[in-house]
């Protein structure tokens, strides 16, 4: 069948790995007995993709391994499902983030980049006809990180203020749309002018430049830039308020500023992923409020590469989906 995969891995180059196949196997040996068969409809690309080719999270002993974490498709059943994609050790019970073995497809495990995806079936929730494939195919990574981020870690309110950082990322975008959504007050920083302006459009009610005093001080803030606006992050939120924490792109050492952290009470808690319970939720908040993930781009499957290297050039403002 067809897939993408990593074949070698470049912390510099890391499209020079990427391999396009007609003649993967449609079931690795690896793969579990009672495990589903999913058609893959649409598929979108995560940063973790890039990740993994740069050789990041994905040891050289697991290739090749097929790319992908989200993705929208339909069992041998008929059934059309989205893709939970954090998998668990056998025998895992509770909050599926907290699983100290967990992986996400394309880790241990074939991805989404494919004709074909094999998932536990407890990982299939089902997609109402509400929601169209390709936005579908967006919601299982950035879109449920950023949903629990906001209502389940951060326990954000309708009425309550949140500072997103870094508007154009893939988590960064999700949390505007599903923030502005469930009538938040939202703020975004963002280097680019061009792209405060898309955040604006997003939903955001404002948008500031990376680093820039805000007009108020916010109930929390949602933290994936890492260092490079951590200091921002930490002088932008409210006494008892929280900084969640979900990626560190820029950084991952960042001067605590502890006595800030003590001093006014507040809180700084990090969060992976999400359950498949939040995954359902956020289904039903995009069919209940119909806003829906924005895509940059839809491409054919047979487009990988270009599309690849189009997310690696960080000029999509949105999903870049691609088309099975
Ligand atoms: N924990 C999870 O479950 C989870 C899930 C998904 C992603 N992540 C992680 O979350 C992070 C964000 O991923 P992403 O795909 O959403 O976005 P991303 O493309 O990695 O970047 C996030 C934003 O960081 C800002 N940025 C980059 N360099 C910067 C700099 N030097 N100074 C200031 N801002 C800078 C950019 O904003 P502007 O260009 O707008 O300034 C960019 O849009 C990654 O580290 C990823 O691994 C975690």
């Amino acid at each position: 069948m067809y897939a993408v995969q990593v074949t070698s891995q470049d912390p510099k180059d890391p499209l020079a790995g990427l391999t396009i196949t007609q003649d993967a196997p449609e079931r690795a040996g690896n793969i579990p007995d009672n495990w589903v068969r999913v058609a893959v409809q649409n598929a979108s690309l995560n940063h973790h993709d890039l990740w993994s080719l740069r050789g990041l999270g994905l040891p050289a002993d697991r290739l090749p391994m097929t790319l992908g974490t989200d993705a929208a498709g339909v069992t041998d059943a008929g059934d059309a499902v989205i893709v939970h994609t954090v998998i668990n050790a056998p025998g895992w019970v509770g909050d599926q983030t907290l699983d100290p073995q967990r992986t996400l497809l394309s880790e241990k495990y074939p991805g989404t980049l494919a004709d074909y995806v094999w998932v536990p079936p407890q990982n299939l929730v089902a997609r109402p006809k509400e929601l169209e494939a390709p936005a579908a195919g967006c919601l299982s990574t950035a879109y449920l990180t950023a949903y629990r981020m906001l209502f389940k870690v951060g326990q954000l309110r309708p009425g309550q203020a949140v500072l997103i950082q870094g508007a154009s990322g893939g988590v960064a975008t999700a949390a505007t749309i599903l923030g502005r959504a469930a009538g938040l007050s939202v703020f975004v920083t963002s280097r680019s002018e061009a792209k405060r302006e898309k955040a604006i459009e997003l939903g955001a009610h404002d948008a500031f430049e990376t680093g820039a005093r805000l007009p108020q001080q916010v109930d929390a803030v949602v933290e994936t830039v890492g260092e490079a606006t951590w200091k921002h992050s930490l002088r932008s939120v409210k006494p008892g308020g929280k900084i969640v924490v979900a990626g560190a792109t820029t950084g991952q050492s960042p001067d605590p500023e502890l006595n800030r952290v003590f001093f006014r009470s507040l809180s700084i808690l990090g969060t992976t992923m999400g359950t498949r319970t939040e995954l359902e939720e956020l289904v039903d908040f995009l069919v209940t409020t119909g806003v829906r993930p924005v895509i940059d781009s839809i491409w054919n499957k047979d487009e990988a590469p270009q599309a690849l290297s189009y997310l690696a050039s960080g000029d999509a403002f949105g999903k870049v989906v691609l088309g099975f």
